[in-house]
């Protein structure tokens, strides 16, 4: 597995899974176990979850999936804003670990920006980290003024990602975040690369596909992977989804490739908005 280098130096999977959407129906249960310890067998080792995913439900499902094999894994969850205040967010996280039956979560995100104002956040991740709770922190969907004004935070720059929607159908964030990210030397965490499968029946991406034998959702994915340094976290419970998701990381997209991707979806002029989805 390609590894991306955080800021503090840990090596990270450059192909993650992620689980939105899982664990929220008791009828699937079964099928997206075997997704994640699939995912994990094929060195996706990099699971994403978040406390508002199933309201728990995730998470709960990723600990059942990954019992005896937690040690292999980094481990991402996330925060509602209305949790991230100085007295909350101990709390949230230790719902968060155990749901996740286990004693530390390798990298605890703020899922968005929200009323308790950054510095609280960054004080209760900071003493979630002394405690051992956490290995890291992070944040997720916060725009260049936002990361901005969280560098002149306490403990801010301590930040390990940005984990923001970006996918060929969605590249606002070349604009200016990600060369703000890359001048601080804070990989993104690139969510909903495939566009919640809308890419995958893309015409222009299936006839590059077609060059390399692949199908259009995994160009996709190799155009997020394309930067050494962001991490790419589809989400898949088909396994041969997880096959080909694992296999795109062998695709090189030549530069005649891109200039196409270019034309279809072309790269920001100006600031937009920053996208959520
Ligand atoms: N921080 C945030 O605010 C935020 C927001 C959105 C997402 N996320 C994280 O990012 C993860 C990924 O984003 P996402 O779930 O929104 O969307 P996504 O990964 O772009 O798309 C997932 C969809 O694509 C399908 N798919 C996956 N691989 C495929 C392949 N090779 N060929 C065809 N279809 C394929 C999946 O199908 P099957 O499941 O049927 O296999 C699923 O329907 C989430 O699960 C979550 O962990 C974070």
């Amino acid at each position: 597995m390609k590894t991306v280098q955080l800021l503090s130096g840990e090596k990270v999977p450059q192909l993650g899974l992620g689980t939105w959407k899982m664990g929220e129906r008791g009828g699937s249960k079964r099928e997206e176990i075997a997704a994640v310890q699939l995912a994990i067998d094929l060195g996706m080792t990099l699971i994403d979850t978040a406390e508002m995913y199933g309201e728990g439900g995730s998470e709960k499902m990723i600990a059942e999936a990954i019992s005896g094999r937690r040690d292999k894994l980094f481990l991402v969850s996330k925060i509602y804003p209305h949790n991230a205040s100085r007295t909350n967010t101990q709390v949230a996280c230790e719902r968060s670990l155990r749901r996740l039956n286990t004693d530390r979560i390798d990298l605890y995100l703020l899922h968005w920006r929200g009323r308790p104002p950054l510095s609280e956040t960054m004080e209760a991740f900071q003493k979630l980290k002394a405690d051992g709770k956490i290995r890291h922190y992070g944040v997720s969907n916060l725009d260049t003024s936002d990361m901005e004004e969280l560098w002149g935070v306490d403990g801010g720059p301590l930040t390990q990602v940005n984990q923001v929607y970006y996918n060929p159908a969605a590249r606002g964030i070349e604009f200016d975040l990600l060369p703000w990210q890359r001048k601080h030397r804070v990989p993104i965490m690139a969510y909903s690369p495939v566009d919640q499968a809308k890419l995958a029946t893309d015409r222009t991406l299936a006839a590059i596909g077609k060059r390399h034998s692949a199908t259009a959702a995994q160009v996709a994915l190799a155009w997020g992977l394309r930067h050494p340094d962001s991490i790419v976290i589809p989400k898949a419970v088909k396994p041969e989804h997880l096959r080909q998701n694992a296999a795109a990381l062998d695709i090189k997209l030549t530069p005649e490739d891109l200039a196409e991707i270019d034309k279809a979806f072309p790269p920001p002029k100006k600031k937009q908005r920053m996208e959520m989805t």
